[in-house]
């Protein structure tokens, strides 16, 4: 079932969302060479605190953490620990809070000193391409048009999005209908109403588009070692555009 926000529950998730901006701000000033992600971890729980906020992820069927910290290879849902951060890493950091009930998520891949110019690509292609899928999120649009928005763009840089994950409504529940695939046929899928909101979430690879999932149980890798980019933003369905809700 697809809920409609009201104008007091979306000032919630306005502001759930502002602090997971503001922790990725923290993040890129963190994230150098010799850091651990554990140690990211630890900032970034102290800070959703200190702002009123929960971690959202933190035991979500068991998740043992409040950042998802995914590097290289790994594509999403990375369990920090003492691996430290070495130059030519990227780095990609999912966050998420609960204010008064309502949920914030969002990601954003981060690249440690000096990284591989296809490595940098990667980066902004992904990026690139959550904006595209922003761009045609209005009222009357399907999820669809979000969905082929993202592949026509990522496949057309030579790059490949993952199937098995996909951006989700958001609200009460962290996950909630709607599903939004980064891949897809224009005009298909749900159609897209004033007071959605919704988690556009591309996963980029930069080679093939399989992924398994390592033996802690969590941690999604590529099936071929080559390097993902994710970025996701919470957004609003307005009636003529989207207002993006992960903004400091
Ligand atoms: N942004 C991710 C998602 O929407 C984060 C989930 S991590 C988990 O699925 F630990 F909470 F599962
Ligand atoms: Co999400």
């Amino acid at each position: 079932m697809i809920t409609l926000k009201s104008d007091d529950e979306i000032e919630l998730m306005r502001y759930a969302n502002r602090v997971v901006a503001e922790v990725w701000e923290l993040m890129k000033e963190l994230a150098k060479p010799g850091v651990t992600t554990k140690y990211l971890d630890r900032k970034a729980e102290d800070f959703i605190k200190k702002r009123g906020c929960k971690p959202a992820f933190k035991g979500y069927y068991g998740y043992p953490a409040t950042i998802c910290a995914s590097v290289n290879d790994q594509v999403v849902h990375g369990i920090p620990g003492n691996y430290s951060l070495k130059e030519g890493d990227i780095l990609s950091v999912d966050v998420g809070t609960i204010y008064k009930g309502y949920y914030g998520d969002g990601a954003i891949t981060i690249p440690i000193g000096k990284v591989k110019k296809i490595h940098q690509k990667l980066i902004d292609v992904t990026r690139n391409a959550l904006n595209r899928g922003i761009e045609v999120a209005r009222a009357g649009n399907r999820i669809g048009d979000i969905s082929h928005a993202i592949q026509n763009y990522v496949e057309k840089n030579g790059f490949s999005v993952v199937r098995d994950f996909v951006g989700h409504g958001i609200g009460r529940e962290l996950h909630e209908d709607p599903q939004v695939p980064n891949f897809g046929e224009p005009g298909r899928g749900e159609k897209l109403m004033k007071g959605m909101t919704i988690a556009i979430e591309p996963m980029v690879n930069e080679k093939g588009y399989g992924v398994k999932i390592e033996r802690d149980g969590w941690t999604v890798v590529t099936k071929d070692g080559g390097y993902s980019a994710h970025f996701e933003h919470t957004i609003l369905i307005k009636e003529d555009g989207a207002e993006i809700l992960t903004r400091v």
